[in-house]
């Protein structure tokens, strides 16, 4: 079975390497950041990855952030995540 992973601070210095660990093992994982002190370029690579999706959300407010999800289907990556 494919695990499904929540990585958050995923465009900090760990978290981008969390990524690609999880990538690397083949787990479908869900990454999550505020860029509060992350950078986009961190996990710029990642984005043709068929696993990755990405919540631009703070993950301490108790809030559903299912819409904003980015999946593939969004093509403007960059400007989307910065909402
Ligand atoms: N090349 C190197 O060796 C290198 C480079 C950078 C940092 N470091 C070290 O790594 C450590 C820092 O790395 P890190 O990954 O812990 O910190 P980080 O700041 O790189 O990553 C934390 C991530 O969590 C995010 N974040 C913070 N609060 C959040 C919230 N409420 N909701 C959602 N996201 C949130 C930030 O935006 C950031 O992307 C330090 O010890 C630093 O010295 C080493």
């Amino acid at each position: 079975m494919n695990k499904r992973v929540l990585i958050t601070g995923a465009t900090g210095f760990l978290g981008s390497h969390l990524c690609d660990r999880f990538i690397k093992e083949g787990f479908s994982f869900i990454a999550m950041d505020n860029f509060i002190t992350g950078s986009e370029e961190n996990i710029s690579h990642l984005y043709q990855n068929e696993t990755f999706s990405f919540i631009n959300h703070d993950v301490t407010e108790f809030s559903s952030p299912k819409e904003k999800l980015y999946k593939k289907e969004h093509k403007d990556f960059s400007n989307y995540i910065k909402k």
